[in-house]
């Protein structure tokens, strides 16, 4: 199949214009507008978004076959764990069987739960084990106890408060939709709403009208395809979706040194609050958090001169030793400086947690995850954020 390619590319705009919604939408959106609204109601409460897992494009309307981006949801559903255990309310936006919070720690591959379980059959005959009417238990063996209870515990919990929605997405084209209703419903908790943006999204997709109706046929030799560029929602999301909302979006590289680069301009171009850069490999045991400075002659709104949608919290060295040692601060010299140091980068490594570790260590068995540490670290910067506002 060849298609021929658009001659402009689409914009958010024209996108949302053109593609259809996917089916169930309303109801979804319906769900999180529920859940945003519950949670607004209760004073102070914190609501994240981490969307989770990789979209596919379907290469056919019939779908035999579809592209993919890589994404186990390790990330998103580990790190939805230790925000509900940080108190907030978590809308899970994921792939279809991708990692789901809780039951991530016994996925089919790597840790099957029925490799969990014993049968005590307490019946004469030893049939009965798996007969109907058999007086036969489960039991969870006792070496597997100690892990599993804990995490039964805080599912149990999650369930009785209702701070987990768990809303699923499988093609670029759900997951756009979905992204932009519930942004629509997360805006109104102003600085209260955190977006966690963790799904590898794809770059490119066919446009309805390009779609094969049926399975497309090998019989005529080589596939040829021209994709149209997913249009970036990024932009509008920070712009003009949610203005109030602390935005993390992540930057997946596979050469170490582009990351910190493509990050920096990442911020630049969107003008949110913080990239997350991590190397495919290294992904499990680094990463680095890259912001911006904030302008300090900006209002407090984000709204400082030359950039009208500079939005951080990070206050610059030279203004901040100044406020230690109770010096007045020249805010005109203080962002002269700014201009040639605007980025701060953090990098967060399992190995930091040696020396005077505080993790709780909720892995598998009980080892620290490198998602615990991005957590702390982005509780403590979204409180900043709120905190600025007041
Ligand atoms: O699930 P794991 O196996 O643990 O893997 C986790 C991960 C490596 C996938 C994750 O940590 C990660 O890096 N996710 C983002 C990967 C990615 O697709 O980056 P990107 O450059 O395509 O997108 C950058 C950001 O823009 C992302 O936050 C994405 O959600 C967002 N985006 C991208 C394209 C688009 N059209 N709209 C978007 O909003």
């Amino acid at each position: 199949m060849a298609t021929s390619s658009s001659s402009q590319p689409f914009s958010t705009e024209s996108y949302f214009q053109t593609q259809k919604p996917p089916a169930g939408l309303e109801e979804k959106s319906e769900k999180m507008r529920e859940f945003v609204e519950k949670w607004k109601a209760v004073d102070g409460k914190k609501v994240v978004l981490v969307t989770s897992g990789g979209t596919t494009v379907p290469l056919e309307s019939n779908t035999v076959r579809f592209l993919d981006n890589f994404s186990a949801g390790t990330r998103g559903a580990t790190s939805a764990e230790y925000f509900l255990s940080q108190g907030y309310a978590v809308i899970f936006l994921h792939r279809l069987h991708s990692l789901r919070p809780f039951s991530r720690h016994y996925s089919h591959s790597l840790n099957p739960f029925l490799d969990l379980l014993s049968i005590q059959d307490s019946s004469p005959t030893s049939s009965s084990a798996s007969g109907s009417g058999s007086s036969s238990t489960i039991n969870v063996s006792p070496e597997y106890t100690k892990t599993l209870l804990p995490i039964l515990k805080q599912y149990h919990e999650t369930i009785k408060l209702g701070s987990l929605l768990s809303i699923e997405f499988q093609t670029v084209n759900d997951y756009l939709w979905l992204l932009k209703s519930v942004t629509e419903s997360m805006s109104s908790l102003n600085r209260y709403g955190m977006f966690y943006l963790a799904a590898a999204v794809s770059d490119f997709f066919l446009p309805e009208e390009k779609v094969a109706e049926h399975k497309i046929q090998s019989n005529k030799g080589t596939l040829s395809l021209e994709m149209d560029q997913v249009p970036k929602v990024l932009k509008p999301l920070v712009q003009e979706w949610t203005p109030e909302g602390y935005i993390v979006s992540f930057k997946l590289e596979t050469d170490q040194a582009l990351l910190i680069p493509k990050s920096r301009a990442a911020l630049s171009r969107y003008g949110h609050q913080l990239v997350i850069g991590n190397d495919l490999h290294r992904r499990k045991f680094e990463v680095v958090f890259v912001e911006r400075y904030l302008d300090q002659s900006s209002n407090g709104n984000g709204k400082g001169k030359g950039d009208d949608r500079l939005k951080g919290t990070i206050t610059p060295p030279i203004i901040e030793s100044a406020q230690q040692n109770g010096s007045d601060v020249d805010l005109n010299s203080a962002n002269a400086q700014l201009k040639k140091e605007e980025y701060k980068e953090t990098w967060l490594r399992l190995d930091q947690l040696k020396n005077g570790d505080t993790a709780n260590g909720k892995g598998k068995n009980g080892e620290v995850e490198i998602e615990e540490l991005i957590i702390k670290e982005l509780v403590d910067r979204h409180q900043r954020w709120i905190d600025a506002k007041q």
